[in-house]
């Protein structure tokens, strides 16, 4: 199992703050940003970690985190040219993933909570593809799973107006390496991104996603706005 967190974006809405620093570098009580989804891949010991950010911001990182040989660990470093989409993480870590599974954190995801740790572990033994839904009061602003009558998801909406459940997608996602290949074919959305939510949609239809529910005495942030 390989680990990737994406650490890249505009972070347009904590201007103009992240102008000259990026979002994921930011002090979050005592530490930058992005120990939080970094201490998730650790704590689920997943060892070799590949951090992709933009080329103007990458080499914080490596300053920041080095090559995790003092942690025991292997950090590695790959950039994305633009923000071209969540699910571009996968197409740019195709050779550090070299036919393993991975697990994609976002850099500006705060978890916290037993339920993430024993969910990660499910889903990384599961062996398949998994996402980690949470309960938020504004699913509108999130991408949002449909359930059927029975409780099983059936869709994933982007930003719904009404939206069909407060079960909002996480920035938490493990793959089989047949990510890769989906990501591969994806077309750009309208607003121009490759979206990771086409990547778990083609899970979906194939009956070979498992959600996994946050509780709220789990914690989840994406640290967005101020
Ligand atoms: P977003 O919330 O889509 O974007 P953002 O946080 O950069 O910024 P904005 O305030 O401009 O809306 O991204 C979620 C996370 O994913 C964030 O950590 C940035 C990262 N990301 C990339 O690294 N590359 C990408 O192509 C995208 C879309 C996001």
């Amino acid at each position: 199992m390989k680990g990737i967190v994406l650490a890249g974006g505009k972070g347009s809405r904590l201007y103009p703050i992240t102008l000259g620093v990026s979002k994921q570098l930011l002090p979050v009580y005592d530490a930058p940003m992005i120990y939080y989804p970094l201490s998730v891949l650790l704590k689920a010991g997943i060892s070799e970690i590949l951090i992709i950010s933009s080329p103007d911001q990458l080499p914080g990182f490596q300053n920041l985190l080095g090559n995790g040989s003092e942690i025991g660990v292997s950090f590695s470093y790959a950039s994305q040219e633009a923000p071209r989409g969540i699910a571009e993480a996968l197409i740019i870590a195709e050779t550090f993933i070299e036919g393993d599974s991975c697990t994609l954190i976002l850099g500006d995801n705060l978890f916290y909570g037993d339920g993430v740790e024993m969910g990660l572990q499910k889903a990384i033994h599961s062996g398949g593809a998994s996402i980690f839904s949470y309960p938020v009061k504004d699913p509108e602003r999130y991408g949002v799973i449909d359930f059927d009558a029975a409780g099983d998801p059936q869709d994933i909406i982007e930003k719904p107006a009404n939206a069909p459940s407060n079960r909002a997608v996480t920035g938490l996602y493990v793959y089989p390496n047949s990510a890769v290949d989906v990501a591969k074919g994806l077309k750009p959305s309208a607003r121009g991104e490759i979206e990771i939510t086409d990547v778990n949609k083609h899970y979906l239809k194939t009956g070979n996603l498992q959600v996994i529910g946050l509780s709220k005495s789990d914690s989840w942030f994406d640290t967005g706005t101020i």
